[in-house]
């Protein structure tokens, strides 16, 4: 087993920052380099105020403080960190394709043949190459291909470890992890890994395969949970129509021990970097293999969580006598989920699209959320010019700007505060009848229609 002194990780994001630092964290005697080209990242990693993080995550702060300047640092000089590393994880993005072929589908891997091409020209020692990224299955095939004919006649071993993390339980998750993968070809290559993991992960938990199943497998685990949230959605709509209770049928479900209970909650609709794409990724794989019934199964599970964001929209348009125009419409929540301040494929961004068409005026409020990065999500879409987002909506900083005066009440993320609100004072300060549309559920418990609201939750009458 080859030992191994210093990582470098490539990458200071969602995935890279909270994976090294845990890293690090329990392994005091490894040095642990993470690099970025965001000079503006990076310092923010570097803040000695820790509420200045670039990711917000319970617990990842009391992390960074024990670790950072031990045996983890944040850095801008990727060469010297390549260089220095015995082992070298790469943990960049790996957007949707936004041209050529595979567009809106294929995984873009510019930015990891970008890291791949500069580890082969730095390199003069051996280096172990961990695939943290999400990738295509046999992209380990393309890395070994670019790493041994750029390189300089050094040798480089490919594992494969994705990661399971989901982000607002990101600490926990690293943890306790259910399980770790790791794939690779060379035994020893891997058992340098495994050793790594074992400081804190029960060995039988750290599952070893071929590098291709673990490539596979990464992508297929997000496409099972996916595929659990859109069934479940799926029947949220029978329920509104047959008067059976969305979140009563999920119990009764879920106490199958064959079933089981997680991931069994309707929402207004999945969102965050990983589903998506990599279900795109999935029906791309699947098409090129000529497999296009396996393809258009899974596409299925992207087609019912668009329809559940419009329908939510159109929800809010018909039951407010069928125009939102100049109304103004709260939104309590633009996350993707509680606990983050990640808004990658929100439904929030996709309900306030469809409300904008109708001109309505939507104010937001998010804990955790910028105003600039609600504005850039808006802009992103590009169907209306930025001037034009600007006008119609609005960010503020706490919820009662957002509420005073609304006609409505939409809950787009399940922030815990949002259950503790003086719900009573709320609704004598909007406009009536006042309306509520709760995409997460999570008011139901409060008796709103006693307020003398109108509510309506996800799959239920
Ligand atoms: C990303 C992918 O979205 C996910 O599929 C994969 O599993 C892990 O990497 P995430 O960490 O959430 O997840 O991405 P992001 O927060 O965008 O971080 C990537 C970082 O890599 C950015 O900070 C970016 O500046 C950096 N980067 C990108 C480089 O340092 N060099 C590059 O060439 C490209
Ligand atoms: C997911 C996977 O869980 C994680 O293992 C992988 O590494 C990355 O992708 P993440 O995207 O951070 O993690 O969050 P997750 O908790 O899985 O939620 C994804 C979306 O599904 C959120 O928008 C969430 O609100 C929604 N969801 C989840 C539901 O609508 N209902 C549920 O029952 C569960």
């Amino acid at each position: 087993m080859k030992e191994i002194k210093k990582i470098a990780c490539i990458g200071a994001g969602y995935v890279g920052g909270p994976t090294m630092s845990v890293i690090a964290q329990k392994n005091p005697h490894l040095t642990v380099t993470v690099v970025d080209l965001n000079q503006m990242r990076i310092d923010a990693w570097n803040s000695s105020d820790l509420d200045k993080l670039p990711i917000y995550e319970p617990g990842l702060s009391s992390v960074v403080s024990e670790a950072r300047g031990r045996n983890l640092f944040f850095s801008t000089d990727v060469e010297k960190a390549i260089d220095e590393a015995d082992m070298i994880f790469i943990s960049v993005n790996t957007p949707t394709k936004t041209y050529g072929k595979g567009k809106g589908q294929a995984a873009d891997l510019k930015y990891i043949e970008l890291c791949a091409r500069q580890i082969a020209k730095i390199a003069k020692t051996d280096k172990i190459i961990v695939e943290k990224s999400t990738l295509p299955v046999r992209t380990a095939e393309s890395l070994k291909g670019i790493l041994d004919n750029t390189g300089n006649g050094v040798n480089f071993d490919i594992l494969s470890n994705p990661e399971f993390l989901a982000e607002g339980t990101a600490i926990a998750d690293l943890h306790q992890p259910d399980r770790v993968l790791i794939g690779g070809e060379n035994s020893e290559a891997i058992e340098s890994l495994v050793n790594i993991y074992e400081s804190w992960v029960p060995r039988e938990r750290i599952l070893t395969t071929n590098l291709w199943s673990s490539e596979l497998s990464k992508l297929v685990a997000n496409a099972f949970l996916a595929q659990r949230v859109s069934s479940i959605n799926a029947i949220s709509e029978l329920c509104e129509q047959t008067g059976a209770n969305i979140d009563e049928v999920a119990r009764a479900i879920g106490q199958d021990s064959r079933i089981g209970s997680k991931f069994l909650k309707a929402s207004v609709g999945f969102g965050g970097s990983c589903f998506q794409k990599d279900i795109l990724n999935l029906v791309y794989i699947a098409r090129s293999y000529n497999l296009n019934v396996v393809a258009d199964y899974w596409e299925q599970v992207i087609t019912l969580n668009d329809h559940q964001k419009s329908r939510f929209a159109e929800n809010i348009i018909q039951t407010m006598y069928n125009t939102v125009n100049g109304k103004k419409i709260a939104f309590l929540g633009w996350a993707f989920k509680k606990d983050t301040n990640d808004t990658r494929e929100s439904a929030a961004i996709y309900v306030a699209d469809y409300l904008l068409d109708e001109e309505a005026n939507v104010v937001v409020y998010d804990p955790k959320v910028s105003a600039e990065q609600i504005y850039k999500d808006l802009d992103y879409l590009g169907s209306r010019t930025s001037e034009e987002n600007r006008r119609l909506v609005k960010v503020v900083d706490n919820y009662f700007e957002a509420i005073n005066g609304a006609h409505a009440v939409a809950v787009l993320t399940e922030w815990d505060e949002f259950k503790q609100l003086d719900w009573k004072n709320i609704k004598l300060n909007m406009q009536l009848p006042a309306f509520i549309f709760d995409g997460r559920n999570v008011l139901e418990h409060l008796d709103l229609a006693e307020l003398g609201f109108l509510y309506k939750g996800i799959g239920k009458q």
